[in-house]
């Protein structure tokens, strides 16, 4: 699915993100680049709340766009943040976007690239990252 140019654009696209990051709290950026199946990208940034809780993550800011839109089908997710805007860490989705990407995305298929620039980058699979993950698949009746 994802060649190394298409890697690439999703970075990019990612660290721009980086400029829209609303952070007065943690001053944590995140930038996120979702990739669809049908070629869309749909980005996100963290936005962060005076409240806290209500605070949304740069992944699933990109992932309710795409639904909203009536998108979801997803190949793979790009996601840089740190400190100041600063990449110098790759920066994994937490728990409760990972659960939120079960929903939507195939666990041995769905690609979350972590990067730290163009060339630097690792790429899991949301299996990776949630195994023996809940998803719509338990709710199923047999
Ligand atoms: N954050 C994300 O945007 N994505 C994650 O997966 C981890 C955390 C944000 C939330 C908050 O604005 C900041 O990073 C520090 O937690």
């Amino acid at each position: 699915m994802t060649d190394t140019k298409q890697i690439q654009t999703l970075i990019e696209t990612a660290i721009a993100q980086l400029a829209f990051s609303y952070t007065p709290y943690s001053h944590f950026k995140v930038g996120a680049a979702l990739l669809a199946k049908n070629g869309t990208i749909y980005t996100g940034c963290n936005i962060e709340n005076a409240a806290y809780t209500p605070t949304n993550c740069a992944e699933r800011t990109a992932i309710f766009k795409a639904v909203s839109e009536g998108v979801r089908e997803f190949d793979a997710i790009c996601v840089v943040g740190g400190k100041d805007g600063v990449l110098e860490d790759f920066a994994p989705p937490c728990g409760v976007c990972r659960q939120v990407m079960m929903e939507f995305c195939q666990p041995d298929e769905f690609q979350i690239i972590l990067a730290k620039g163009k060339e630097d980058y690792q790429i899991y699979t949301l299996k990776d990252l949630m195994p023996q993950g809940f998803g719509p698949g338990n709710l199923k009746e047999r």
